[in-house]
């Protein structure tokens, strides 16, 4: 290769290195993971508890949209129905709960037990709005339910 051609390619290569690294945010995002060093803790279950706890977090997440557009619409008495069957006590079924806590760690236990708590706490609050027109508390009280999904969706991950 002509030795200028080369001197020019290797120029422009390092100019279009120097403009993406220049790119990249010189800090990232203070609640951004570093996925090179997954430090979660792995917890063990049997393929089929797995599937149905994942199967039960889309749930979880599909509710947590149906209860803020219920939200948005003023149909507070849904919100705070769509939370108690879907984020509470009662959306665990039989003895499902007793089946997967065998394999929880305690501080899993304790932030699963959490969430239904504040679930439970929402639904208070949806059902006073739907009195008070107030949407304020009801969604403050849910951001605290989604805060125990961060939470626990930090410290622990499946196997
Ligand atoms: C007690 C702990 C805990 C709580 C509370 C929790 N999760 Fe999870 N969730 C997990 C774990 C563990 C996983 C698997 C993550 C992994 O292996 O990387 C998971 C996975 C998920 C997934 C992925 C499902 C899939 O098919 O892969 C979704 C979506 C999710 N959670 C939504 C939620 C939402 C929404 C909430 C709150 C309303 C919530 N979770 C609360 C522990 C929790």
């Amino acid at each position: 290769m002509n030795p200028s051609l080369r001197i020019a390619l290797v120029f422009c290569g390092s100019v279009l290195i120097a403009a993406r690294t220049h790119a990249q945010p010189a800090t990232t995002h203070p609640m951004s993971h570093d996925i090179r060093h997954d430090s979660r803790q792995e917890v063990v279950f049997p393929p089929l508890v797995k599937r149905h706890t994942l199967a039960t977090m889309r749930m979880h997440l599909q509710g947590l949209g149906e209860i803020q557009q219920a939200l948005a619409d003023g149909h507070f008495e849904e919100a705070a129905h769509i939370a108690t069957m879907n984020l509470g006590m009662s959306s665990m079924h039989g003895n499902q709960m007793a089946e997967d806590a065998k394999y929880m760690p305690q501080g899993m236990m304790k932030l699963g037990a959490l969430m239904h708590q504040r679930a439970a706490e929402f639904a208070v609050a949806a059902q006073n709005a739907a009195a008070t027109g107030d949407v304020r508390p009801p969604l403050r009280a849910l951001s605290q339910v989604t805060q125990t999904c961060v939470a626990c969706h930090a410290v622990y991950r499946l196997r």
